[in-house]
């Protein structure tokens, strides 16, 4: 009966131990420039894999059905493995209202600031269709902007 008892106790402390050193990974933080890496890690496969998909596309269109398939199942290792795998080591995806507030931000930074400047920038270099473009665009962004916010305050209700 002694020996159930410490090896129960045993248990439980080996148990809450593993538990208490898993909980300190996870909340350590992680190296700015490691997570800023991942950012940009992620940046640029989510980037492969629209291009890749648009040159599978065309590949595609041209009968050149082996390169379109090679295209394609590189687009996809990019997205659902690459990109998912480092979108879960930097912790992209939180809770609705996270994600909203995360949205939110980068939408407004899109029509405040990145595309006011690059649809000025692009107007005095004298690209004038990629102004009207970039200006277009500018607004559909606000617009997201603030079916965001709309969400967000439903979310509250
Ligand atoms: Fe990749
Ligand atoms: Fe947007």
């Amino acid at each position: 009966m002694k020996i159930r008892l410490v090896f129960a106790i045993l248990i439980a402390a080996v148990t809450l131990l593993t538990v208490k050193l898993i909980t300190a990974e996870s909340e350590k933080t992680m190296n700015e420039q490691t997570m800023k890496n991942l950012s940009t890690a992620m940046h640029g496969e989510a980037f492969a894999y629209a291009k890749y998909s648009l040159f599978a596309e065309h590949a595609r269109q041209n009968g050149n059905t082996k390169l379109a398939d090679l295209f394609e199942s590189t687009a996809k290792t990019e997205r659902f493995e690459h990109f998912s795998e480092e979108e879960k080591l930097a912790g992209l995806v939180g809770t609705d209202s996270d994600n909203l507030k995360d949205a939110i931000m980068g939408e407004s930074y899109e029509t405040e600031t990145m595309y006011r400047e690059f649809a000025q920038q692009a107007k005095q270099a004298g690209d004038l269709e990629v102004a009207k473009r970039f200006e277009e665009i500018r607004l559909e962004e606000a617009k997201h902007r603030d079916a965001f916010n709309a969400a967000l305050s439903d979310l509250k209700k």
